[in-house]
C-alpha cells in the first residue's frame, strides 16, 4: 500500500511517500481501507514540535482521523463486518495517511448512509473535542453566554453549532472574511479580531472556549463573570489570573468517544450539525496539506484521498 511515513521528528519536509505491506488487524482491531484521512494542526505539531513528548515512536504513519471501509476484523471484534462504512477519531497517530489502516474497533463508529465519506472524515476530532470542552468540561447551560475564540476554525465552527443547539447565546471571534459563515452556523455576535477588541464587546461571559492562546487567552479573563469558566485547547491557563478574577480555568484534551461520536453522526445526518471541507489533496501531496494547515486561516477541513 502507499503511505506517508515519518522517520524522524522535526520537519514536514522529511516525510516520505512509501510503498509498505498492508498491516494486519490483531485482537480487537479492524483493518480499514481508508477513504479520506483528515489533516489536523495536531499532526503538524507532533511532527515538528512535540512528537516525543506525547509518546509517538518513529517510524510512524501520521493521521488520527479518518473515514473508511472495513476490510477485515481481528479476533473478538463484535458489531463490525467487512464492507461497513465507518469513521473515527483515533486520539493519536493511528496511521491514517495511508491506503489501509489498522484501528481499535472501539475508536470508530458506523457512518450513516446519508453522511458522505468526506463529512465523516472531517467531523470526529472537531466535534468530539468541542463537545467535551463546552458541554462536559465547560458545563454550558441553556441561556448562558459563551465566547468562542477561533470560531472560523474546525473546532470553533463546531463549538458554535453545539453551543447554539444547547441554547446558549454565542459570541464568536474570527477574521472578517468568515463573518457570514459563522453567523450562518448560529453565532449571535461576530467579532472580527483583526479590527475589533473583543474585551469591549463581550461582557459577563459564563464560558470562554480558547482555541487561540497567548494574549487572546490572557485578555479573556477580563470578560468572564465572577465564577465563570475558561476552557483552553491550546495552552494551560494561568492559575494566578484565574484566582485574581475568581473564575475557573483549565486546559483539556479531546480524544476518542464512540458513544458521543454515534450521536454526532446522527446530528450530522439530521442536518443539526454541518461541516465544511475546504480542500481534498491526493495522498502524495500530504506535505502540501500540512504546510497549508500550518499557515492557519482555514475555511474548512483539509482531507487526504489515498
Ligand atoms: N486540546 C485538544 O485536544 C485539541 C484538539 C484539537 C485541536 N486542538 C488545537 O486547537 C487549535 C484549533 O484547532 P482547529 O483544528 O480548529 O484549527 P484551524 O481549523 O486551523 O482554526 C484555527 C482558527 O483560529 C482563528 N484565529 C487565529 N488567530 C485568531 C485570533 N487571534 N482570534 C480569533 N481567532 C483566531 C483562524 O481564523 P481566521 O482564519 O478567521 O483568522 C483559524 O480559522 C489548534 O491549535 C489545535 O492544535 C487541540
Amino acid at each position: 500500500m502507499k503511505a506517508i511515513v515519518l522517520e524522524q521528528f522535526g520537519s514536514i519536509d522529511d516525510l516520505q511517500f512509501k510503498e509498505l505491506p498492508v498491516p494486519q488487524p490483531q485482537a480487537g482491531e479492524l483493518l480499514l481501507k481508508v477513504v479520506f484521512a483528515a489533516v489536523n494542526p495536531y499532526d503538524r505539531k507532533v511532527i515538528e514540535v512535540y512528537g516525543k513528548e506525547v509518546g509517538v515512536q518513529v517510524p510512524v504513519i501520521p493521521g488520527s482521523e479518518l473515514s473508511g471501509i472495513v476490510e477485515a476484523t481481528g479476533e473478538g471484534v463484535a458489531g463490525f463486518a467487512p464492507g461497513d462504512a465507518v469513521c473515527g477519531n483515533l486520539g493519536t497517530f493511528g496511521g491514517c495517511y495511508a491506503q489501509y489502516a489498522v484501528v481499535k474497533a472501539t475508536d470508530v463508529v458506523k457512518k450513516p448512509e446519508t453522511v458522505s465519506f468526506e463529512a465523516a472524515a472531517a467531523i470526529p476530532v472537531a466535534a468530539l473535542t468541542a463537545s467535551k470542552a463546552i458541554l462536559d468540561e465547560g458545563g454550558l447551560q441553556a441561556g448562558e453566554k459563551i465566547l468562542i475564540h477561533g470560531a472560523s476554525g474546525a473546532i470553533g465552527a463546531m463549538a458554535v453549532q453545539l453551543a447554539k443547539a444547547a441554547g446558549a447565546y454565542v459570541f464568536a471571534t474570527g477574521s472578517g472574511k468568515n463573518e457570514q459563515r459563522i453567523k450562518d452556523l448560529g453565532a449571535d455576535v461576530f467579532i472580527d479580531y483583526t479590527t475589533q477588541d473583543f474585551t469591549t464587546l463581550a461582557k459577563e461571559i459564563d464560558l470562554v472556549l480558547d482555541t487561540v492562546g497567548g494574549k487572546t487567552q490572557e485578555d479573556s479573563f477580563t470578560v468572564l463573570k465572577q465564577g465563570g469558566r475558561l476552557i483552553s485547547l491550546v495552552q494551560p491557563p494561568s492559575e494566578e489570573k484565574a484566582a485574581q478574577h475568581q473564575v475557573h480555568a483549565k486546559m483539556i484534551f479531546g480524544g476518542p468517544n464512540a458513544a458521543r461520536l454515534t450521536q454526532i453522526m446522527q446530528q450530522l445526518a439530521d442536518g443539526i450539525l454541518n461541516v465544511t471541507v475546504e480542500k481534498v489533496y491526493v495522498l502524495s501531496d500530504a506535505k502540501e496539506a500540512l504546510r497549508a494547515i500550518k499557515t492557519g486561516h482555514r475555511t474548512g477541513k483539509l482531507l487526504l484521498n489515498p
